[in-house]
């Protein structure tokens, strides 16, 4: 980052002499006032809960301009990475900086590929857990049990512990989650085949059991690399600053990542393509397009506490560039399973085109995010709704390790420790029982 020439200067009406403080630029995007000597010039904090105005660091991995609608991983579009890149090779960009040529992928889908086995102990832990167990839970408990098997990569300072480390996680997470489903089916677990590509083992890994070969369809397997690709990054949303937060502690990078799977979890963030597709069969099961007005009345009356799942984002306030994305896939995915008339996806596009009609929606700029369609389609391919967190999470830990790498290697990165403004009771003694 550089030190821009233009400074703040914050005044205050109460006497205290004003304090300057420095302004510096990134690259692209809003410069930072950096505040970090505020408190000590000033005895104040600054107050900004959900961080709507504060950069918790510096970073060179996503930038999303909201205005624009844009998502860039290391500067590439998301439009371009999904269309003409794998996730390997979206996996090895976020990871490192740059796109592989051949040789380099080659190589990296290999290193992958010789990771994807899980310890064998590994599977009496799902044994504990009920069958009808939500996968989310279920991978919160697993991926934290990898730094049990694991010593080796657990220092957060070794750079060759890093990278071991990102390998694993990135080669074991489609195991795990394609284990969480069979458990949850009561099928055998099935090993990685490492003939197949990356989507394609984990196709394989879901749906395939040891009566029968399973033929990998093609079109489904460049369909869920591309969900891995658009879920992969996306700056510092909740659980990447919740992997980043209980990184540096100095924590290992299994139980940080598994922090970020416990995170996602929630509804209003990777819980949403869940909670979505939930939300468009029950209108659908009411009654349909026939309801979607009643429902959208329901959005806009604040008492309802109902929200349009799959909508509004806290940085884009235009079309996030996903969601687009996401629906020519789930075109794709339909057209070749023979599902165009699929009554889920003609909903979520009539529920679409009314929102972005209507001004509620449109004066809070709220438009579809990549939640929206990410449902339709995996439902289409077979899987069951309650694993879509889980595979947000898979895709989301190329992400998540390389931002975790960041900041360890950011010589200005200190354990995070926020402050507060505090609202409680101020010092006063304890009363003997008896006086109470
Ligand atoms: C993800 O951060 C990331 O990058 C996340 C993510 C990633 O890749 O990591 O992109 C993935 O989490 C996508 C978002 C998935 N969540 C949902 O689809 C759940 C529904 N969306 C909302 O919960 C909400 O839009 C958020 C949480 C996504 C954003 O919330 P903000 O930025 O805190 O905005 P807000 O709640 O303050 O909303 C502003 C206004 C409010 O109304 P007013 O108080 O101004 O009257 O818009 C309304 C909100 O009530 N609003 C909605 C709405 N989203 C916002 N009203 C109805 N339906 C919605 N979906």
């Amino acid at each position: 980052m550089k030190l821009s020439d233009n400074k703040a200067t914050l005044s205050f009406s109460n006497g205290h002499a004003p304090i300057e403080l420095p302004v510096y630029s990134g690259n692209i995007g809003p410069d930072v006032i950096d505040i970090r000597k505020l408190y000590g010039q000033s005895g104040m904090f600054t107050y900004d809960p959900g961080f709507l105005s504060t950069a918790s660091c510096q970073s060179a991995i996503t930038f999303i301009d909201g205005d624009k609608g844009e998502l860039l991983y290391r500067g590439y579009p998301i439009e371009q990475l999904a269309t003409q890149c794998d996730y390997m090779e979206t996996c090895h960009l976020l990871l490192y900086g740059n796109l592989p040529g051949a040789s380099a992928k080659a190589a990296f889908a290999k290193n992958v590929k010789y990771h994807t086995m899980v310890n064998e102990q590994m599977q009496f832990f799902l044994r504990g857990f009920r069958r009808d167990a939500h996968p989310m839970a279920i991978m919160t408990g697993l991926v934290g049990a990898l730094s049990a098997f694991y010593h080796d990569s657990t220092d957060i300072n070794n750079a060759e512990h890093r990278e071991i480390a990102a390998i694993r996680l990135i080669a074991k997470m489609p195991t795990l989650v394609a284990m969480a489903y069979k458990y949850s089916v009561g099928q055998p677990f099935m090993y990685p085949k490492n003939e197949l590509s990356y989507a394609g083992n984990f196709l394989h890994m879901m749906f395939a059991t040891p009566c029968e070969p399973y033929v990998v369809n093609p079109v489904i397997e460049r369909a869920i690399d591309r969900i891995f690709t658009l879920h992969a990054d996306h700056e510092q949303n909740a659980s990447t600053s919740t992997v980043r937060l209980c990184g540096s502690s100095g924590t290992n990078p299994f139980a940080a990542i598994a922090a970020g799977v416990a995170c996602l979890w929630g509804p209003a963030h990777g819980g949403a393509n869940e909670a979505c597709l939930q939300m468009l069969e029950e209108i659908q099961a009411s009654g349909g397009i026939s309801k979607v007005g009643e429902f959208m009345n329901q959005v806009k009356d604040k008492n309802s506490n109902v929200k349009l799942m799959g909508f509004g984002h806290r940085v884009y306030k235009n079309y996030d560039p996903r969601a687009t994305l996401m629906q020519e896939t789930c075109n794709e995915v339909l057209e070749a399973l023979g599902l165009q008339d699929d009554p889920l996806f003609k909903l979520a596009k009539a529920l679409e085109k009314i929102a972005l009609e209507d001004d509620y929606f449109v004066s809070r700029k709220l438009y579809p995010n990549v939640d929206f369609y990410s449902g339709i389609v995996q439902r289409a391919i077979g899987i069951p709704v309650k694993l879509f967190t889980g595979i947000f999470a898979l895709a989301r830990t190329a992400g998540w390790i390389a931002q975790l790498n960041e900041m360890i290697s950011d010589p200005e990165y200190k354990i995070g420790r926020p402050r507060q403004l505090f609202t409680g009771s101020p010092r006063r003694d304890v009363l003997p029982l008896e006086s109470r």
